[in-house]
Protein backbone atom coordinates (compact mmCIF):
# COMPACT_ATOMS: atom_id res chain seq x y z
CA UNK A 1 0.00 0.00 0.00
CA UNK A 2 1.13 3.64 -1.18
CA UNK A 3 0.70 6.37 1.35
CA UNK A 4 0.63 9.74 0.30
CA UNK A 5 0.74 12.49 2.47
CA UNK A 6 0.88 16.65 2.39
CA UNK A 7 2.52 18.89 4.30
CA UNK A 8 0.97 22.54 4.52
CA UNK A 9 1.83 23.72 8.35
CA UNK A 10 3.82 27.17 7.07
CA UNK A 11 5.33 28.19 3.95
CA UNK A 12 5.72 24.58 2.59
CA UNK A 13 3.13 22.83 0.41
CA UNK A 14 4.55 19.35 -0.30
CA UNK A 15 3.28 16.07 -1.03
CA UNK A 16 4.90 12.84 -0.21
CA UNK A 17 4.37 9.52 -0.98
CA UNK A 18 6.53 6.29 0.57
CA UNK A 19 5.61 2.61 0.65
CA UNK A 20 5.21 0.03 3.35
CA UNK A 21 9.01 -0.06 4.04
CA UNK A 22 9.94 3.70 4.06
CA UNK A 23 11.06 4.17 0.78
CA UNK A 24 10.57 7.03 -0.20
CA UNK A 25 8.74 7.58 -3.57
CA UNK A 26 8.32 10.73 -4.26
CA UNK A 27 8.80 14.15 -2.22
CA UNK A 28 7.86 17.49 -4.39
CA UNK A 29 7.60 20.74 -2.35
CA UNK A 30 7.16 24.67 -3.25
CA UNK A 31 7.98 27.28 -1.28
CA UNK A 32 5.81 30.45 -0.60
CA UNK A 33 8.12 33.36 -1.17
CA UNK A 34 6.46 36.49 0.51
CA UNK A 35 7.18 39.49 -2.30
CA UNK A 36 8.70 41.41 0.55
CA UNK A 37 8.25 41.76 4.23
CA UNK A 38 7.53 38.39 6.26
CA UNK A 39 4.91 35.33 5.65
CA UNK A 40 1.42 36.29 5.00
CA UNK A 41 -0.81 33.50 6.48
CA UNK A 42 -3.71 34.03 4.41
CA UNK A 43 -1.30 34.14 0.75
CA UNK A 44 0.35 31.52 1.81
CA UNK A 45 -2.80 29.87 2.26
CA UNK A 46 -3.82 31.11 -1.59
CA UNK A 47 -0.49 29.97 -2.56
CA UNK A 48 -1.04 26.34 -1.40
CA UNK A 49 -4.87 26.22 -2.46
CA UNK A 50 -2.99 27.29 -6.27
CA UNK A 51 -0.28 24.98 -6.09
CA UNK A 52 -1.63 21.77 -4.07
CA UNK A 53 -2.57 20.13 -6.79
CA UNK A 54 0.14 20.18 -9.57
CA UNK A 55 2.52 18.98 -6.82
CA UNK A 56 0.58 16.14 -6.22
CA UNK A 57 0.30 15.66 -9.94
CA UNK A 58 4.27 16.17 -9.84
CA UNK A 59 4.13 13.71 -6.89
CA UNK A 60 2.27 10.93 -8.58
CA UNK A 61 4.60 11.52 -11.64
CA UNK A 62 8.00 11.28 -9.86
CA UNK A 63 6.98 8.17 -7.86
CA UNK A 64 5.41 6.73 -11.74
CA UNK A 65 2.55 5.47 -9.73
CA UNK A 66 -1.01 6.03 -10.65
CA UNK A 67 -3.70 7.98 -8.01
CA UNK A 68 -5.36 4.57 -7.77
CA UNK A 69 -2.34 2.52 -6.00
CA UNK A 70 -2.92 5.36 -3.07
CA UNK A 71 -4.19 3.28 -0.25
CA UNK A 72 -3.78 5.92 2.27
CA UNK A 73 -3.88 10.19 2.65
CA UNK A 74 -2.32 11.76 5.71
CA UNK A 75 -1.76 15.61 5.97
CA UNK A 76 -0.38 18.05 8.45
CA UNK A 77 -2.99 18.60 11.12
CA UNK A 78 -1.28 20.98 13.42
CA UNK A 79 0.53 22.74 14.70
CA UNK A 80 1.14 26.09 11.70
CA UNK A 81 -0.81 28.95 10.17
CA UNK A 82 -4.23 28.50 10.23
CA UNK A 83 -5.31 29.30 6.52
CA UNK A 84 -2.64 27.26 5.37
CA UNK A 85 -3.42 24.08 7.68
CA UNK A 86 -7.13 24.25 6.61
CA UNK A 87 -6.08 24.76 2.91
CA UNK A 88 -4.06 21.71 2.95
CA UNK A 89 -6.84 20.01 5.23
CA UNK A 90 -9.48 20.65 2.24
CA UNK A 91 -7.19 18.86 -0.08
CA UNK A 92 -6.84 15.82 1.37
CA UNK A 93 -10.30 15.76 2.63
CA UNK A 94 -11.42 15.88 -0.56
CA UNK A 95 -8.82 13.25 -2.04
CA UNK A 96 -9.29 10.60 0.62
CA UNK A 97 -13.56 11.00 -0.28
CA UNK A 98 -12.68 10.72 -4.13
CA UNK A 99 -11.00 7.77 -3.61
CA UNK A 100 -12.61 6.32 -1.10
CA UNK A 101 -9.34 5.48 1.35
CA UNK A 102 -8.71 6.54 4.62
CA UNK A 103 -7.70 9.92 5.80
CA UNK A 104 -5.14 10.51 8.88
CA UNK A 105 -3.96 13.96 10.38
CA UNK A 106 -0.85 14.02 12.10
CA UNK A 107 1.45 16.35 13.71
CA UNK A 108 4.09 18.04 11.83
CA UNK A 109 6.98 18.31 14.63
CA UNK A 110 6.15 14.24 15.20
CA UNK A 111 6.40 13.86 11.74
CA UNK A 112 10.03 15.23 11.55
CA UNK A 113 10.65 13.03 14.26
CA UNK A 114 9.39 9.87 12.30
CA UNK A 115 10.96 10.03 9.20
CA UNK A 116 14.29 11.20 10.74
CA UNK A 117 14.00 7.92 12.67
CA UNK A 118 12.91 6.09 9.55
CA UNK A 119 15.89 7.54 7.19
CA UNK A 120 18.68 7.48 9.23
CA UNK A 121 18.11 4.40 11.43
CA UNK A 122 18.26 5.64 15.09
CA UNK A 123 15.46 4.41 17.39
CA UNK A 124 15.10 6.35 20.53
CA UNK A 125 16.81 10.14 19.97
CA UNK A 126 15.91 13.48 21.06
CA UNK A 127 15.21 15.24 18.60
CA UNK A 128 16.04 19.27 18.19
CA UNK A 129 14.34 20.44 15.95
CA UNK A 130 15.03 23.33 14.55
CA UNK A 131 13.07 25.49 11.97
CA UNK A 132 11.07 28.88 11.48
CA UNK A 133 8.42 28.35 13.29
CA UNK A 134 9.14 25.77 15.31
CA UNK A 135 12.08 25.28 17.82
CA UNK A 136 12.24 21.78 20.33
CA UNK A 137 13.75 19.58 21.81
CA UNK A 138 11.79 16.43 21.61
CA UNK A 139 11.97 13.21 23.14
CA UNK A 140 9.59 9.66 23.75
CA UNK A 141 8.70 9.26 27.63
CA UNK A 142 6.57 7.71 28.92
CA UNK A 143 4.79 6.62 25.54
CA UNK A 144 3.92 10.23 24.47
CA UNK A 145 6.08 12.84 22.48
CA UNK A 146 7.47 14.95 25.26
CA UNK A 147 8.89 18.69 24.90
CA UNK A 148 11.90 18.90 27.06
CA UNK A 149 12.54 22.68 25.90
CA UNK A 150 11.40 25.14 23.70
CA UNK A 151 11.14 28.59 22.27
CA UNK A 152 9.38 30.81 24.89
CA UNK A 153 8.94 33.62 21.71
CA UNK A 154 9.71 33.06 18.55
CA UNK A 155 11.53 29.76 15.97
CA UNK A 156 14.93 30.25 15.53
CA UNK A 157 13.94 30.65 11.93
CA UNK A 158 11.64 33.02 12.13
CA UNK A 159 14.19 35.14 14.31
CA UNK A 160 16.90 34.71 11.43
CA UNK A 161 14.50 35.74 9.05
CA UNK A 162 13.68 39.04 10.92
CA UNK A 163 17.34 39.93 11.63
CA UNK A 164 17.61 39.75 7.62
CA UNK A 165 14.95 41.93 7.19
CA UNK A 166 16.62 44.24 9.71
CA UNK A 167 19.59 44.15 8.22
CA UNK A 168 18.86 44.17 4.49
CA UNK A 169 19.49 40.53 3.79
CA UNK A 170 16.14 39.47 2.12
CA UNK A 171 13.85 36.75 3.10
CA UNK A 172 14.74 33.25 4.57
CA UNK A 173 17.71 34.90 5.69
CA UNK A 174 19.33 32.07 7.28
CA UNK A 175 21.80 30.57 4.74
CA UNK A 176 22.91 34.84 4.45
CA UNK A 177 23.38 34.52 8.01
CA UNK A 178 25.53 31.93 7.99
CA UNK A 179 27.49 32.90 4.84
CA UNK A 180 28.32 36.08 6.74
CA UNK A 181 28.89 34.76 9.99
CA UNK A 182 32.50 32.77 8.00
CA UNK A 183 33.37 35.89 7.43
CA UNK A 184 34.41 37.14 11.00
CA UNK A 185 34.95 35.17 14.53
CA UNK A 186 34.64 38.61 16.40
CA UNK A 187 32.16 37.94 19.06
CA UNK A 188 29.94 41.03 20.44
CA UNK A 189 28.17 40.38 23.62
CA UNK A 190 23.89 38.87 23.30
CA UNK A 191 21.78 38.22 25.57
CA UNK A 192 21.86 34.23 26.72
CA UNK A 193 18.34 33.16 26.90
CA UNK A 194 18.25 29.91 28.60
CA UNK A 195 15.51 30.09 31.28
CA UNK A 196 15.33 26.52 32.49
CA UNK A 197 14.99 24.50 29.48
CA UNK A 198 14.14 26.72 27.58
CA UNK A 199 15.16 29.27 25.11
CA UNK A 200 13.94 32.92 23.73
CA UNK A 201 15.16 34.91 20.57
CA UNK A 202 13.80 38.09 20.53
CA UNK A 203 15.93 39.66 22.85
CA UNK A 204 19.29 38.50 20.97
CA UNK A 205 17.67 40.36 17.51
CA UNK A 206 16.82 43.29 19.23
CA UNK A 207 20.65 43.43 20.91
CA UNK A 208 22.03 42.41 17.21
CA UNK A 209 19.94 45.49 15.53
CA UNK A 210 21.32 47.91 18.27
CA UNK A 211 25.26 46.27 17.46
CA UNK A 212 24.71 46.90 13.59
CA UNK A 213 22.77 51.19 14.74
CA UNK A 214 26.87 51.27 16.29
CA UNK A 215 28.39 50.09 13.30
CA UNK A 216 29.11 46.86 14.21
CA UNK A 217 29.76 44.85 10.99
CA UNK A 218 27.31 42.24 9.39
CA UNK A 219 29.86 39.50 9.56
CA UNK A 220 30.70 40.19 13.17
CA UNK A 221 26.90 40.49 13.84
CA UNK A 222 26.27 37.55 12.14
CA UNK A 223 28.71 35.07 13.70
CA UNK A 224 27.59 36.33 17.05
CA UNK A 225 23.99 35.68 16.86
CA UNK A 226 24.77 32.28 15.22
CA UNK A 227 27.65 31.20 18.02
CA UNK A 228 24.76 32.72 20.84
CA UNK A 229 21.80 30.76 19.54
CA UNK A 230 23.32 27.74 18.75
CA UNK A 231 25.05 27.67 21.74
CA UNK A 232 21.83 27.93 23.20
CA UNK A 233 20.00 24.89 21.64
CA UNK A 234 23.16 22.75 22.19
CA UNK A 235 23.00 23.33 25.81
CA UNK A 236 19.34 22.43 26.09
CA UNK A 237 19.39 19.58 24.04
CA UNK A 238 22.19 18.67 26.13
CA UNK A 239 20.49 18.76 29.38
CA UNK A 240 17.57 17.23 27.71
CA UNK A 241 20.19 14.48 26.35
CA UNK A 242 21.34 13.83 30.53
CA UNK A 243 17.87 13.95 31.99
CA UNK A 244 16.51 11.58 30.27
CA UNK A 245 19.36 9.25 29.51
CA UNK A 246 19.52 9.18 25.97
CA UNK A 247 22.64 8.85 23.96
CA UNK A 248 21.35 9.05 20.52
CA UNK A 249 20.45 12.64 18.75
CA UNK A 250 18.16 13.47 15.95
CA UNK A 251 18.77 16.87 14.27
CA UNK A 252 15.66 18.07 11.95
CA UNK A 253 14.02 21.25 10.80
CA UNK A 254 14.83 23.50 7.60
CA UNK A 255 17.99 25.54 10.40
CA UNK A 256 20.13 22.13 11.03
CA UNK A 257 21.23 23.13 7.39
CA UNK A 258 23.67 25.55 9.20
CA UNK A 259 27.13 23.56 9.01
CA UNK A 260 27.92 25.60 12.47
CA UNK A 261 24.93 24.10 14.38
CA UNK A 262 25.83 20.84 13.33
CA UNK A 263 29.28 21.05 14.58
CA UNK A 264 28.16 22.60 17.51
CA UNK A 265 25.56 19.70 17.98
CA UNK A 266 28.35 16.99 16.85
CA UNK A 267 30.42 17.97 19.61
CA UNK A 268 28.45 18.19 22.09
CA UNK A 269 27.06 14.53 20.82
CA UNK A 270 30.60 13.15 20.69
CA UNK A 271 31.81 14.82 24.19
CA UNK A 272 29.02 12.44 25.92
CA UNK A 273 29.25 9.29 23.97
CA UNK A 274 26.06 9.36 22.06
CA UNK A 275 25.39 9.35 18.41
CA UNK A 276 24.41 12.26 15.97
CA UNK A 277 21.87 11.82 13.09
CA UNK A 278 21.18 14.21 10.22
CA UNK A 279 18.67 13.18 7.97
CA UNK A 280 19.12 14.00 3.66
CA UNK A 281 18.03 17.80 3.76
CA UNK A 282 15.01 17.44 1.45
CA UNK A 283 13.68 15.58 4.60
CA UNK A 284 14.85 17.80 7.15
CA UNK A 285 13.10 20.59 5.60
CA UNK A 286 9.20 20.78 6.11
CA UNK A 287 8.11 17.83 2.80
CA UNK A 288 5.33 15.35 2.51
CA UNK A 289 7.17 12.59 2.81
CA UNK A 290 7.60 12.68 6.38
CA UNK A 291 3.68 13.40 6.78
CA UNK A 292 2.98 10.14 4.54
CA UNK A 293 5.67 8.04 6.64
CA UNK A 294 3.78 9.00 9.62
CA UNK A 295 0.49 9.11 8.76
CA UNK A 296 1.44 4.88 7.57
CA UNK A 297 3.24 4.46 10.95
CA UNK A 298 -0.08 5.49 12.72
CA UNK A 299 -2.54 3.35 10.28
CA UNK A 300 -0.21 0.78 10.98
CA UNK A 301 -0.52 0.80 15.14
CA UNK A 302 -4.50 0.93 14.02
CA UNK A 303 -5.28 4.92 14.50
CA UNK A 304 -8.23 5.84 12.90
CA UNK A 305 -9.15 9.76 12.39
CA UNK A 306 -11.57 10.14 9.87
CA UNK A 307 -13.26 12.54 8.10
CA UNK A 308 -14.97 13.67 11.44
CA UNK A 309 -11.39 14.12 13.14
CA UNK A 310 -9.59 15.76 10.73
CA UNK A 311 -10.05 18.93 12.07
CA UNK A 312 -6.80 21.32 11.90
CA UNK A 313 -5.10 22.69 15.27
CA UNK A 314 -3.16 25.53 15.18
CA UNK A 315 -1.83 24.40 18.42
CA UNK A 316 -1.40 20.78 18.45
CA UNK A 317 0.88 19.55 20.98
CA UNK A 318 3.61 16.40 20.55
CA UNK A 319 2.59 15.35 23.84
CA UNK A 320 -1.54 15.45 22.74
CA UNK A 321 -1.15 12.25 21.04
CA UNK A 322 -0.12 8.72 22.14
CA UNK A 323 2.22 7.10 20.71
CA UNK A 324 0.95 3.55 20.37
CA UNK A 325 3.22 2.83 17.28
CA UNK A 326 6.53 2.68 19.15
CA UNK A 327 5.19 0.92 21.72
CA UNK A 328 4.95 -1.87 19.29
CA UNK A 329 8.38 -1.66 18.32
CA UNK A 330 9.43 -2.05 21.84
CA UNK A 331 10.53 1.46 22.36
CA UNK A 332 8.42 3.84 25.36
FE1 LIG B 1 8.80 21.79 10.34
Amino acid sequence: MLTLGIEGTAHTVGVGIVDENANVLANELEMYRPPEGGIHPREAANHHAERVTPVIRKALEAAGVSIRDIGLVSFSRGPGLGPCLRTVATAARSLSMSLNVPLLGVNHCIAHLEIGIASTGCDDPVLLYASGGNTQVIALAEGRYRIFGETLDIGIGNMFDKLGRELGLGYYAGPAIERLALESDRYHELPYSVKGMDVAFSGIMTAAVALRRKGVPLPDICHSVQETCFAMLTEVTERAMAHIGKDQLLLGGGVVQNKRLREMARMMAEERGAEIFVPEPKLCIDNGAMIAWTGKVMHDAGIRSGIDGSRVDQRFRTDEVEVTWRRSAGIG
